[in-house]
C-alpha cells in the first residue's frame, strides 16, 4: 500500500499564516504539519509516501528532502497550476500502482488507520472514505451510508436550507482508500474534484464504495486560524494521543519569569524576568521581554515581544516585532515581519 497526501491548496483561509509558509508545513507545536501526517502513514506501516503539490513546492520539498529522516520514502510530484483534488490524484496516476491512501494534506487525527484499511479490504470496496462527525457539516463534505455502511450519497459544502432535511452529520474527514480502477473515471489533463465529480461518479458507477466511521479518536481540519489555534490547544490539553511532544532545553528562561506547564518555549527563546507565558507555543529564538505577558497563543520562530505587550488568544507569525505596551487581543493572526509600533492595540 501506498500513499498521496494532498498538498497544493492555497491555504487561503488560514491566510497571512499562508503568505510565506504553505499550510501542509505551518508549525504545528513547532513541527511542520506534514511530519504528523508522515508519522499517522509510518505508524500503518505506510512508508512510500508521494506529496501532490502545487503552491509555493520547492518550500515542501527542500523541507522534507527524500523522507529519510522521516523512515519513509517521499516523492513528489507538482502540478504546474492547480487541478483539482481529483485532477491531482490523476496527475500523480505515473506514481500510482496499487491500492492508495489519500490524505487531505491539512487534516490530523490519532485514529490508526489500519483499521480503515481493514475494512476496505473486507467490504472488497473500490473506493472507502473515513467519516467523522461534526456539530457544523456545512464547511465540509456530507456522507449519507445505509446500515452497512455502504455511501448512498455525498454533498460537499450542503447549503444552509439543506441542512435541516438531512439524516446525518457524519463528514468526510479527508482519509480515502483508493483502488487505481477509480483513476478511470477521472479524466486526463483537465481539472477535475473528488468531493463535487469522482466521489458522485463512483456512485452513479456503483461501485462498492463504503464509510468508516470515526467514534472515539481526535479529528481536526486545521485549515482555519481558529482551527489551527484550536489544535495547539487539544495537543496542550492532552486530547491528542500517541504523537511526541518535543520540549526544548535550550531556551533562556529568567528565574523571575513565569513558564506555566502545559506552555512549550522552543530553542533559543530569551525570557526576561516578569514575563509570563501561559498555554502558549513560542518557536525557535523567540525573545519576550520584562512584564511581557503571552496567553493561550502561538508566535512563530523568531518574533520580538517587547516590555509590558500582551498577547491573549493570537498568532503571531515569523520574524514579527511587537513594539512596547501593545495589546494584541483574541482572534488576530499577525502575518511574518509584521512591525506593531509601541501601545498599538489590535
Ligand atoms: N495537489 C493539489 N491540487 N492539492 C489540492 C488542490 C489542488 O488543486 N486543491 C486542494 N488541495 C489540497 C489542499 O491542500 C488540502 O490539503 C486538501 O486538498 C483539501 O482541500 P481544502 O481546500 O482544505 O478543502 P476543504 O477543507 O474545504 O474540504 C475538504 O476537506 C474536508 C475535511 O477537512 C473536502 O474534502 C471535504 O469534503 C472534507 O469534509
Ligand atoms: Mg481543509
Amino acid at each position: 500500500m501506498q500513499a498521496l497526501i494532498l498538498a497544493g491548496g492555497k491555504g487561503t483561509r488560514l491566510r497571512p499564516l499562508t503568505v510565506y509558509t504553505p499550510k501542509p508545513i505551518v508549525p504545528v507545536l513547532n513541527k511542520p504539519f506534514l511530519l504528523y501526517q508522515i508519522e499517522i502513514l509510518r505508524r500503518a506501516g505506510i512508508k512510500d509516501i508521494t506529496l501532490s503539490l502545487s503552491y509555493q513546492p520547492d518550500k515542501i520539498e527542500h523541507l522534507l528532502g527524500d523522507g529519510s529522516d522521516y523512515g519513509v520514502k517521499l516523492r513528489f510530484v507538482t502540478e504546474p497550476s492547480p487541478m483539482g483534488t481529483g485532477g491531482a490524484y490523476k496527475f500523480a496516476a505515473d506514481a500510482i500502482r496499487e491500492t492508495t491512501i489519500v490524505f487531505n494534506g491539512d487534516i490530523i487525527t490519532d485514529l490508526d488507520i489500519s483499521k480503515v484499511i481493514e475494512l476496505h479490504k473486507e467490504k472488497k470496496a473500490e473506493a472507502t472514505l473515513t467519516l467523522v462527525p461534526v456539530e457544523n457539516p456545512a464547511a465540509y463534505g456530507l456522507v449519507e451510508t445505509d446500515s452497512d455502511g455502504a455511501i448512498l450519497r455525498f454533498r460537499e459544502k450542503p447549503k444552509p436550507e439543506d441542512i435541516d432535511a438531512l439524516t446525518t452529520n457524519n463528514i468526510n474527514a479527508g482519509i480515502y482508500i483508493l483502488e487505481p480502477t477509480i483513476l478511470d473515471l477521472i479524466p486526463k489533463g483537465e481539472n477535475c474534484s473528488f468531493e463535487y465529480n469522482v466521489f458522485p461518479d463512483i456512485l452513479t458507477n456503483k461501485k462498492p464504495f463504503y464509510a468508516y466511521v470515526i467514534e472515539n479518536n481526535y479529528w481536526r481540519d486545521i485549515g482555519t486560524p481558529a482551527s489551527y489555534l484550536e489544535v495547539h490547544r487539544d495537543f496542550l490539553d492532552g486530547k491528542i494521543k500517541g504523537f511526541e511532544i518535543e520540549k526544548s532545553s535550550n531556551a533562556d528562561i529568567a528565574t523571575a519569569a513565569i513558564v506555566d506547564k502545559t506552555s512549550i518555549v522552543g530553542s533559543d527563546c530569551v525570557i526576561k524576568p516578569n514575563a509570563r507565558i501561559i498555554n502558549s507555543i513560542l518557536g525557535t529564538g523567540v525573545h519576550v521581554e520584562e512584564r511581557a505577558v503571552i496567553e493561550n497563543s502561538v508566535v512563530w520562530a523568531h518574533t520580538r515581544v517587547s516590555n509590558s505587550t500582551e498577547v491573549r488568544g493570537a498568532v503571531i507569525g515569523r520574524s514579527c516585532y511587537l513594539g512596547k505596551n501593545v495589546s494584541v487581543s483574541n482572534g488576530t493572526v499577525l502575518g511574518d515581519k509584521t512591525s506593531l509600533t509601541d501601545y498599538t492595540k489590535v
